[in-house]
């Protein structure tokens, strides 16, 4: 089902986001490194955090064949990031704010080690919020799909948590994920900036 996905929107839509990321970039949530083959050259180091024992090893693979050569790679959640205020050019996050404990502390963590002027690349799957009939689906399917997916779940309002965080929105762009189950369709991608 991934690999479809994967095929019809995500690969574009990792590349045009991952552009944008320049200096000391973080990524979180970061999973076997589906981002991996799309930063750009002008990044000056990445530290790559998972918190999944499984998943890292993985990463780690792949990391050591990849193009990047500065490179760190850490274990903490997107609420406990373990590193100083102010200290990095970009946050990657692609697909993890529906996945993790609390997205307002979690943004809240990305905005506190922004430095000022950084920027915040994302890339969710989100609540259906134009679309009534697709939100109620989501509201009822959630219970179930979190437990069954990770604690992924279906309605999560990323985009408020993110300007409640203290972000600006630059860029964003709000798209359908085709070939993905109807319940995680409604995508936000885009800039936030500190
Ligand atoms: C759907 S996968 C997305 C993986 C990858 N970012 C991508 O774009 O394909 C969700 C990822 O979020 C991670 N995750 C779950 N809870 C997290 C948390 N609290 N903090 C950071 N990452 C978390 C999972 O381990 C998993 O790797």
């Amino acid at each position: 089902m991934i690999a479809k996905t994967e095929a019809a929107c995500l690969q574009d839509w990792r590349k045009e986001l991952l552009v944008n990321a320049y200096g000391n970039v973080l990524e979180v949530g970061a999973g076997t490194g589906a981002n991996l083959n799309f930063y750009p050259d002008k990044i000056k180091k990445l530290i790559i955090s998972e918190p999944d024992e499984f998943m890292r090893k993985k990463l780690l693979l792949k990391l050591d064949d990849s193009s990047i050569k500065s490179h760190e790679i850490q274990s903490f959640g997107m609420e406990d990031i373990d590193l100083p205020d102010n200290s990095v050019d970009c946050v990657v996050s692609t697909l993890v704010c529906c996945s993790v404990r609390s997205p307002e502390e979690s943004l809240k963590q990305v905005y506190r080690v922004l430095k000022p002027g950084g920027l915040f690349l994302f890339m969710e799957h989100v609540a259906a919020e134009n679309n009534p009939s697709r939100l109620k689906w989501q509201n009822r399917i959630n219970p179930i799909w979190k437990r069954i997916s990770g604690n992924c779940h279906t309605n999560r309002e990323t985009e408020k948590y993110i300007l409640e965080a203290g972000f600006k929105i630059k860029q964003i762009t709000k798209a359908s994920m085709r070939k993905a189950p109807a319940f995680v369709r409604p995508t936000i991608r885009g800039i936030a900036g500190k």
